[in-house]
């Protein structure tokens, strides 16, 4: 057993006497969100009708997760917080950044040797914190947790954006960046705006070809990649018993790509098989004993328009597969029409590999309903396509699909099995290609499809779809190919059709437990040791404090045109390397946003030389002139992940302020906690007067207080000058951040 007992028990013995006394307060019935959500409030914090979307609350998260490139920054935090021990259970898990090239043993071996002094830093200052420690190879942080850690009712925050996983289990799982993870192991509050409440009510029941993927998938389309923002997206309705809970973890995993919060189901036997299947039977009879309230009250499902915010129905029965993309996650298209829309934009047709598995898509219902599919090749005499990968999400995945016969099913269809690890779905993807240059298509069933995300190759075409979905076009090879209606012809030069397939929720003989990857905290007083010549490590110096001035004349670093997620902020891939070196991470900074002046990535303006240079190049000399600078950008700005990289890097190169026509929800937390400024247009027009040459400055810092607009001016170069109204988000305690120079300055 390898989750905290005593702490699950102490949890639910007092948790319906507090939801009956939120429920007094409040004097109206709760949803789901709201009972785990009051029910996790800061202590001694008193209930009161929080205003959804404007209140800050505070918060004490049960558990927090991290993974191993967003760790090493979140443990350098913490080592400089002063705590003995974190003061909640927390976890380490080794899935990031292992490249996935020849398979999983030869792979597993490189990146032990390559990151051995990152995993020794993070082995050893889990041990000296007291904090589990998974290592490289036992599987990806979002599997694990939900496979041992997850329960409901609970609250926890991860140091990835795919965190909400858990919601799967029933559990308030919240995506964060590494000062926010050091706030909750440190037992301080954790700060969350009260999030607005999105009700998606499931009907009907899912068959053939439609899987759980496809219910977010078609969401996806409807919310758009912000239409989630500060909202947690809340199941409900006869639908939800229908889906596994490893298929509601699929769906609440790929929330993250509307921006959403989190996501999250109510309770049901689903779970209650889900935890016994994975050893956690004493969890499952603590929850039924609360089950009512691991629910919403029945008049918020018999009346929802009364208490979310919004309502969207999906009758599961009507439900077609969908595929996503290219190049955005809610470019969603049923398959029905998905061969028009190839035609009718030309996308590379051929579809060269098909990637399954991941954080997203592991589940042994998902890994059996593609090997289905996989085993027909044979029985059907086809030909396959396209090249297949298989990155299981745990050893105990892997394991158990070794010994049921699926992985060799995969095998024999030339899948190349890599290690348990995220691989292509972050990037660590050494893809052998014929043609760099090439456009080409790939279907994976991960959750997340920016352009150079899985190869680094900017004429990669990608799409996310169901694991049985990317596995028929894997064997037809063709991206217009719809299994639902259109026939393969096999060796024979017959017309076969593929049956539709099927797979077991869990396994029937129970999961396999693979090779032991879990180290358990040890409680031991090893120091820890960061060589000052490090390139892969670098302990942490507070940034400086505000010197109390307005911030003037700064020059545009950058003005930033079009989609600008964390990848295009702090590039994954190869620097991934590097997640632990701020100041060598820096010289990724923004490389991967178009600049609104040229069209190009990674190419702007420098006033000090005339010339033009890379941003972080042209941002480093600005710093070493004592210049600071800003940076503009268009909608949903640092949409993705909840690297803080992207927030710590700009502020390590002295820019002081990001001002964008809007923010994704995370990021602009993470900027926050930076000492950044994090300003919108009060107008969004005002983003096209900002010229290439322009200084900028930002007026009313001495009066910097909630709901108080700011004021940019610019000064072109033609020496003529203008200003507009800026808005925020700061409360209280972020303007003390923000004076502090950090969150952490400001403990
Ligand atoms: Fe890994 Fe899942 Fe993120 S596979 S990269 S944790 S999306």
């Amino acid at each position: 057993m390898v989750y905290d007992l005593t702490m699950l028990k102490a949890f639910y013995a007092n948790y319906s006497e507090k939801i009956e006394r939120i429920r007094t307060v409040l004097q109206r019935p709760l949803t789901l969100a709201e009972k785990i959500l009051y029910a996790h409030l800061y202590d001694g914090k008193e209930v009161e009708n929080y205003r959804r979307g404007e209140d800050y609350v505070n918060f004490r998260p049960d558990r927090v997760a991290m993974q191993d490139a967003t760790a090493q920054m979140a443990l350098l935090q913490f080592m400089n917080a002063g705590r003995e021990q974190v003061a909640v259970p927390s976890t380490v898990h080794c899935d990031h950044l292992i490249q996935a090239y020849k398979g999983a043993k030869e792979d597993i071996a490189t990146a032990t040797k390559t990151n051995e002094e990152v995993y020794d830093f993070l082995r050893d200052a889990s041990s000296r914190y007291g904090i589990g420690f998974w290592q490289p190879g036992a599987g990806i942080i979002h599997q694990v947790v939900l496979e041992n850690y997850a329960f409901p009712g609970g609250m926890m925050v991860g140091t990835d954006s795919h965190t909400p996983n858990a919601g799967g289990l029933g559990m308030i799982a919240i995506g964060v960046g590494g000062a926010d993870a050091v706030d909750v192991m440190t037992g301080m509050e954790w700060e969350l705006k009260m999030p607005r409440l999105i009700g998606v009510r499931l009907t009907g029941k899912l068959s053939g070809w439609a899987a759980p993927k496809d219910v977010i998938l078609k969401l996806a389309g409807i919310l758009t990649v912000k239409g989630g923002t500060n909202a947690i997206i809340e199941y409900f309705g006869p639908g939800t018993e229908c889906l596994s809970a490893t298929g509601k973890a699929t769906i609440c995993n790929m929330g993250a790509e509307v921006g959403a919060t989190t996501s999250l189901f109510p309770y049901d036997g689903r779970m209650v098989t889900y935890l016994k299947a994975t050893g956690r039977e004493e969890v499952a009879a603590m929850a039924d004993a609360v089950a009512a309230e691991l629910r919403p009250d029945e008049d918020v499902v018999a009346n929802p328009e009364k208490y979310y915010d919004r309502i969207i129905d999906i009758d599961l029965s009507l439900l077609e597969p969908y595929i996503n993309g290219p190049f955005t996650p809610d470019a969603a298209t049923p398959i029905s029409k998905f061969a028009e829309k190839v035609i009718l934009n030309d996308y590379p047709r051929r579809m060269e590999v098909g990637l399954i598995g991941s954080c997203t898509n592991s589940s042994y219902q998902d890994l059996s309903r593609a090997a289905s599919l996989a085993r027909q090749v044979k029985e059907k005499e086809l030909d396959v396509a396209g090249a297949l990968i298989v990155n299981p999400g745990s050893e105990q995945i892997r394991a158990t699909a070794e010994r049921d016969g699926m992985i060799s099913a995969f095998e024999e269809i030339g899948a190349t099995i890599m290690a348990n690890a995220c691989g292509p779905c972050i990037g660590q993807w050494k893809r052998c290609t014929d043609d760099a240059e090439r456009k080409n298509s790939i279907v994976t069933s991960f959750n997340r499809n920016f352009a150079k995300r899985a190869d680094g190759n900017p004429n990669t075409y990608a799409y996310v779809a169901s694991p049985e979905l990317t596995m028929a076009l894997t064997i037809a090879g063709d991206l217009c190919f719809n299994p639902l209606r259109d026939t393969l012809v096999n060796r024979k030069g017959e017309r076969v059709k593929l049956s539709e397939p099927v797979g077991e929720e869990l396994p029937p003989r129970g999961f396999a437990s693979g090779h032991e990857g879990y180290v358990a905290p040890s409680n031991g007083k090893k120091e820890i040791a960061v060589a000052p010549d490090s390139q892969r490590l670098q302990l942490l110096a507070p940034f400086p404090a505000w010197d109390g001035k307005d911030l003037s004349d700064m020059p545009l670093l950058l003005k930033v045109q079009g989609k600008c997620t964390t990848d295009h902020i702090s590039m994954a891939g190869p620097w991934l390397r590097f997640r632990g070196h701020l100041e060598n991470i820096s010289d990724n900074m923004l490389m991967g946003a178009v600049n609104a002046f040229n069209g190009e990535t990674n190419s702007v303006w420098n006033r000090v030389t005339n010339a033009y240079g890379t941003v972080s190049g042209t941002a480093k000399l600005y710093k070493s002139e004592g210049i600071p600078s800003m940076v503009v950008a268009e909608e949903n700005y640092g949409e993705g992940s909840s690297r803080e990289h992207a927030a710590m890097e700009p502020r390590f190169l002295n820019v002081r302020v990001i001002l964008a026509k809007s923010f994704a929800r995370i990021h602009e937390t993470n900027l926050k906690k930076q000492g950044m400024l994090a300003l919108t247009f009060a107008d969004k027009a005002d983003y096209d007067k900002i010229q290439e040459h322009d200084l900028l400055s930002v007026i009313g810092l001495k009066d910097f207080a909630p709901g108080r607009n700011l004021e940019v001016v610019l000064h072109h170069e033609d020496g003529t000058k203008e200003s507009f109204p800026v808005q925020h988000t700061y409360n209280e305690q972020q303007i003390r951040w923000f004076r502090a120079g950090s969150a952490l300055n400001a403990r």
